[in-house]
């Protein structure tokens, strides 16, 4: 029998960023067990930030969609200023037919009530609070979405907001003005095979006793590093045409 420690690998290494969909419907009872394992997440002084807005209803995930295109458009600028080998494959203006998240039946939103800054208010106030624990409470929570919707079959993508359209998502949804919201994640089944993700080695990340020198990477190096992480997003977003389409 394998231990928990072999379950917990395979879980973590069979869970792949998701980037096309089956249309086919997700159950209520995975939704509702997906959220049971998000709130055992972990969360600095207990703070417990998180609530969960999921999105079923066709029209709207249709206009979180069009939120998100303008956040990709206007985000490009960014992009522009890259040399070829380190620009990131979803920026700029989405192909048309080309698959997406939008495909997801389910969207869960991850939204945040940052009035629990309060638990922790000696640490946001030294720290500030984009150090505060609550943006790490939240990405904890959304881990575990992410690792549960893996555990019952389930493919996802971890989608970031940015300033441009996190608003128009709170006015969209009815999402309290103390609110944040950091991510989404679209929920489905997966309509092709991700390709075989890339890590870095535990012989290149772990370091006994001390910082050893000899694995820190120089600016060149990184530099090809992100260079070879874009090659392998560009596969990542590459997503075959179903059979008998080309
Ligand atoms: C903080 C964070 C933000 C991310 N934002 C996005 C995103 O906006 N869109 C997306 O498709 N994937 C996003 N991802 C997923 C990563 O691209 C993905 O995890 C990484 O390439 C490794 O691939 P894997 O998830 O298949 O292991 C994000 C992941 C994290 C942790």
């Amino acid at each position: 029998m394998a231990t928990d420690y072999e379950n917990l690998l395979d879980l973590v290494r069979r869970r792949r960023s998701t980037r096309r969909y089956k249309p086919d419907p997700v159950a209520d009872g995975d939704i509702e067990k997906i959220i049971e394992v998000a709130r055992w997440a972990m969360s600095g002084a207990n703070a417990q930030p998180w609530e969960f807005v999921v999105v079923k209803d066709g029209n709207t995930r249709a206009e979180i969609f069009e939120l998100y295109k303008l956040h990709r458009t206007q985000t490009d600028v960014f992009n522009k200023l890259l040399p070829p080998e380190l620009k990131h494959p979803v920026t700029g203006t989405l192909k048309a037919g080309q698959p997406s998240f939008r495909d997801a039946p389910v969207f869960i939103v991850v939204c945040g009530d940052s009035r629990t800054l309060l638990a922790t208010s000696l640490s946001a106030e030294i720290m500030g609070y984009e150090r505060t624990t609550y943006h790490f409470n939240l990405a904890n929570a959304t881990m575990l979405v992410h690792l549960a919707a893996a555990s019952l079959g389930l493919g996802t993508q971890w989608i970031s907001t940015s300033p441009i359209w996190e608003g128009k998502l709170k006015t969209l949804l009815g999402i309290p003005d103390w609110f944040t919201v950091p991510h989404l994640a679209p929920l489905g089944y997966r309509d092709y095979t991700p390709p075989p993700p890339y890590r870095r080695e535990v012989s290149e990340i772990l370091h006994r006793e001390e910082y050893e020198q000899s694995k820190f990477r120089t600016d060149e190096q990184v530099l090809e590093y992100i260079a070879l992480v874009r090659n392998r997003a560009r596969a990542a977003y590459y997503i075959p045409p179903e059979k008998g389409k080309k």
